[in-house]
């Protein structure tokens, strides 16, 4: 066995429409730039994402509750947040050929990368929010912007979590959620899109804590990436420099990925200070100051951000557990994706129509159990086994001949390809012994 070709974006992609993960959205008519469906693979991967982003906040032990904001959000929100003076890109075009580019992906020093002319207009400011209109009224009052970011949503509810539930800072509020950005240019599949999901963490601390706590959630995050099963040689963390730095924030670091195009920002983690709850106190004349009962003043509190788009994630992911082996003289393609993250644990696969049926009732007795399973009795073992490899299966269950004579089946392991038997009382515990 051994290693033929590295993963590549076209390989990716091709695997994800092949088996269902992921679909250009409306491709039936022309699809539309940077914008995707998810299949039923994806669907189930991207739950299981979700899971295990969710379960890594709560082994920390800290108080974190969650909300699910509205994706629309008043012109108000964005004027206080900054983003409708500052959530902007540099964007270029050339007057040749009439490509579009983001100026900082680019050298106008150069001749454009798509036709060799070097006539460029200049470089203007595009803010990268969708604006829409609510209602039938067309006056200022009705401008509304799908949000870029999850974040917003967690500061203007600020008050209204922690007067409704019974918490104390230091807490959190999480939110998986989608966000909006109209991206010069979308690229690189699942990596920069124009409708995304995010999962966004904001900690809201003490001011004199913060620091500590940035430090803190950096580890949190990073140990979250080894529990689902990434490389770690091929992630690092980036400290931003001053010059990079958001318009909110006082310090930055990255969690970037070594994709095939290079060290990208996979999550993003950040001291946001107390600028967010400042700007929404100052701009909607709301207090969002808390009362301390200890020192009997009230005080802004501080926050430090965990963002990571699932989306990212999932590219990640992908492209992580991605492998190609030569094996008998045939490429075998799997995704070693963790047993938490696959879409299906297990699948059955009884090797002939004429005795499925004892494998089909095991197979219904366990979903009935919500074991994310999957049952198939057509095509050749092989080829089912290779389907399996291909969306990260991590074990196949076969009922043969023998098996009503020894009470057993054998179990296929997709890492290594080796088979054991073992007895039918014992599938569900295996099952769960993989899960972990
Ligand atoms: N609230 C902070 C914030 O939104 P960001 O760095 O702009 O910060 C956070 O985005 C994360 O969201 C990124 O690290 C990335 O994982 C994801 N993300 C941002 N823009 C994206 C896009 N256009 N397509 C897919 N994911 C994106």
């Amino acid at each position: 066995m051994a290693t033929t070709s590295s993963v590549t974006l076209e390989k990716l992609t091709s695997l994800c429409k092949r088996r269902g993960f992921i679909y250009q959205t409306a491709d039936i008519y022309g699809g539309l730039n940077g914008v995707y469906d998810t299949g039923p693979l994806g669907t189930l991967l991207k739950r299981n994402i979700r899971k295990a982003w969710l379960k890594s906040l709560e082994k920390t032990g800290y108080d974190i509750l969650q909300i699910e904001g509205a994706l629309l959000t008043p012109e108000a929100v964005w004027e206080a947040s900054g983003h409708l003076a500052g959530f902007q890109d540099p964007m270029v075009d050339c007057t040749e050929c009439k490509h579009r580019y983001r100026a900082d992906d680019i050298d106008v020093e150069k001749a454009c990368p798509h036709c060799g002319n070097k006539a460029w207009t200049a470089i203007r400011q595009f803010n990268l929010m969708f604006k829409t209109q609510v209602g039938a009224a067309t006056d200022a009052s009705s401008v509304a912007y799908l949000r870029p970011e999850t974040a917003q949503s967690i500061f203007i509810n600020f008050k209204n979590v922690m007067s409704s539930n019974r918490v104390k800072i230091p807490f959190g509020i999480a939110q998986i959620g989608k966000a909006f950005r109209n991206e010069i240019t979308p690229k690189q599949f699942l990596f920069r899109m124009r409708e995304f999901e995010q999962m966004e963490m904001e900690w809201f601390c003490k001011g004199e804590n913060a620091e500590e706590y940035f430090k803190k959630w950096i580890e949190i995050r990073k140990n979250f990436y080894k529990e689902i099963g990434i490389n770690l040689d091929r992630i690092r963390i980036r400290p931003h420099d001053k010059d990079e730095l958001s318009h909110y924030s006082s310090a930055t670091s990255d969690v970037e990925y070594h994709f095939p195009f290079g060290w990208k920002e996979l999550e993003g983690i950040a001291n946001r200070g107390n600028f967010d709850l400042s700007r929404h106190t100052e701009y909607s004349g709301k207090d969002l100051a808390v009362y301390d009962d200890e020192t009997k003043s009230s005080y802004m509190p501080h926050v430090i951000e965990t963002s990571v788009g699932t989306d990212r994630l999932f590219l990640t992911i992908l492209f992580d557990s991605y492998s190609e082996e030569a094996v008998e003289g045939e490429t075998r393609v799997a995704l070693k994706l963790s047993p938490q993250l696959a879409p299906y644990i297990a699948e059955f696969m009884p090797p002939s129509k004429k005795i499925a049926e004892p494998m089909e009732k095991i197979y219904r007795d366990l979903k009935k159990k919500g074991y994310a399973i999957q049952f198939d009795v057509s095509g050749s073992i092989g080829k089912r086994y290779r389907r399996q490899d291909e969306i990260g299966t991590p074990l196949c269950f076969t009922y043969d001949f023998d098996s009503e004579q020894d009470s057993s089946v054998t179990v296929r392991n997709r890492d290594t390809m080796a088979q054991e038997r073992i007895a039918i009382d014992q599938i569900e515990t295996y099952i769960q012994n993989t899960l972990g």
